[in-house]
């Protein structure tokens, strides 16, 4: 079942690299947009608190060189636990500094202190061997025009980086174990959803070996496999069905064709056996004749239909007037019925054209015409009518002979198909004719249907669609 796991692994493998990517690519801007807002959150709390400092100094006016402490006693709102301040005289000397910074002296850097000549405010970052980063803010304060002291506002960036690391770690960890799971996951639905497959496979290759007998049993379903597994079966089913009718069509064929040899020959090897008179040879070879051809007749329907199922059929499609062709086959019907006074009579014939070829169309109607006769009874009626709706043509065939139980309708449009009334009734026929009519309604994108009742008689109805009115 090799093919069965290599989908399996492409799928997987497909999903896991679009999994991957996705994660990814979560993981890069969850990391980036969290470090972004928490430093800027940082740099705005670092701004609040210079500016209650700055507040602070231009309330106390002069600055002189007094203790951080001594300040925060004054304004409690410097004592910031996690914020250091420095202030610098205009020269960058430290001149007071909050407690908690003592460990280091942080000296002001070039670019704040020009900044700070400037008027403007720094923000910068620095770091000390093993800790972890300084986030500082100066801010110049000026007094008549010129620079009078620098105050510096700084917090430690360690709980940020703290965080960030955490989060570095997590999704370190946690991307590739997600992507396992759902690999495991991925990869457990994948063989699951294809495991029918393996048992298509298994059936397919039961019948492969002959067996047309065999259907896929998987549970019917409306996804893509019971889909498949559905359209497997039909085709097995119309393929079954088509190898029994050859199977059968070939044992009727040469049933069909065997019956006049057998007669031909009986007749000869009887004729054969002693001298005859002129007339005996004349009648076994006229009989003869008959027999030759009705089996020239059906290698002709034979031939017919089998060209007809390859396709090898030419077919005309010219304008054909139905009613002109009904009145024809109603004068050469008429003859046929002649000997046993079988009426053919023509009802109402509106004047009706087609597209289609008119020695098939001509064909299809003596077929009809010719069973109505052939299954009417002595002194009987045929009816021939041609009419018209929007659509299409109506040509109907209908007899008073013997007709057919309803059972037996949908048969008789097999190739050798014959009802036992029919067998009783006419020794002649073959059971090819309605086959071939069939053949040319549906050529001419129509059909054919049936009417009757057993004793009857029956009425057979053709439908064409009409020729395209002519432009103007
Ligand atoms: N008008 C009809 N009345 C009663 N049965 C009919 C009629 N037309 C056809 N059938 C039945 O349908 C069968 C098939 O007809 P179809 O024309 O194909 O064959 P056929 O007439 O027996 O032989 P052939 O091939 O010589 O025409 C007939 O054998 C008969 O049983
Ligand atoms: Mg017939």
């Amino acid at each position: 079942m090799g093919g069965t796991v290599s989908i399996r692994a492409r799928l997987t493998l497909w999903y896991g690299s679009a999994l991957l990517l996705i994660l990814i690519a979560v993981a890069l801007t969850l990391y980036t947009v969290l470090a972004r807002d928490m430093r800027s959150q940082v740099d705005r709390s670092l701004e609040e608190a210079a500016a209650v400092a700055v507040q602070a100094l231009e309330q106390r006016g002069a600055v002189p060189f007094i203790s951080f402490d001594d300040l925060t006693a004054e304004f409690p709102e410097l004592a910031v636990l996690d914020k250091f301040y420095q202030i610098f005289s205009p020269a960058g000397v430290i001149t007071i500094q909050s407690p908690h910074v003592k460990r280091h002296n942080i000296p002001l850097s070039r670019t704040a202190l020009e900044a700070a000549l400037a008027g403007q405010a720094t923000l910068e970052s620095a770091r000390f061997r093993g800790e972890a980063s300084i986030r500082l803010l100066s801010v110049p304060i000026s007094r008549g025009g010129r620079l009078f002291t620098i105050v510096q506002v700084g917090a430690s960036l360690n709980h940020v980086e703290r965080a960030l690391r955490r989060l570095l770690t997590v999704l370190l960890i946690g991307t590739p174990l997600a992507l396992l799971a759902s690999l495991a996951g991925g990869w457990f639905l994948a063989g699951r959803a294809l495991r029918p497959v393996d048992a298509i496979t298994a059936a397919a290759e039961r019948i492969a070996g002959g067996d047309l007998s065999q259907r896929l049993t998987i549970p019917p379903s409306d996804d893509e496999i019971g889909r498949l597994a559905a359209t497997f079966n039909n085709m097995i089913a119309r393929l079954d069905a088509s190898f029994q009718q050859v199977r059968r069509f070939s044992a009727d064929a040469s049933h069909e064709l065997r019956t006049p040899l057998t007669v031909m020959r009986g007749e000869t090897e009887l004729a054969l056996r002693r001298p005859r008179s002129a007339e005996d040879y004349r009648l076994v070879l006229e009989s003869s004749l008959e027999e030759i051809d009705r089996v020239s007749r059906i290698v002709d329907d034979l031939l017919f239909l089998s060209r007809a199922d390859l396709g090898q059929v030419p077919m005309q499609s010219a304008p054909v007037r139905l009613d002109t062709l009904l009145q024809d086959i109603r004068q050469q019907a008429s003859v046929l019925g002649q000997d046993r006074q079988i009426q053919v009579t023509a009802g109402p014939l509106e004047p009706v054209t087609v597209l289609g070829d008119e020695l098939r169309l001509r064909e299809l109607l003596l077929n009809l015409v010719d069973n109505a006769v052939a299954y009417s009874k002595q002194g009987g009626t045929v009816e021939l009518r041609l009419t018209q709706d929007r659509k299409e043509a109506r040509l109907t065939v209908a007899d008073s002979g013997i007709g057919m139980p309803p059972e037996e309708r949908a048969r008789i449009f097999d190739r050798f198909y014959r009802t036992d009334a029919a067998r009783a009734h006419s020794k002649k026929g073959t059971g090819l004719g309605l086959a071939i009519c069939k053949w040319i309604a549906e050529s001419h994108k129509g059909r054919i249907e049936v009417e009757s009742a057993a004793g009857e008689g029956s009425r057979f109805t053709v439908m064409l669609p009409l020729a395209p009115a002519p432009t103007r």
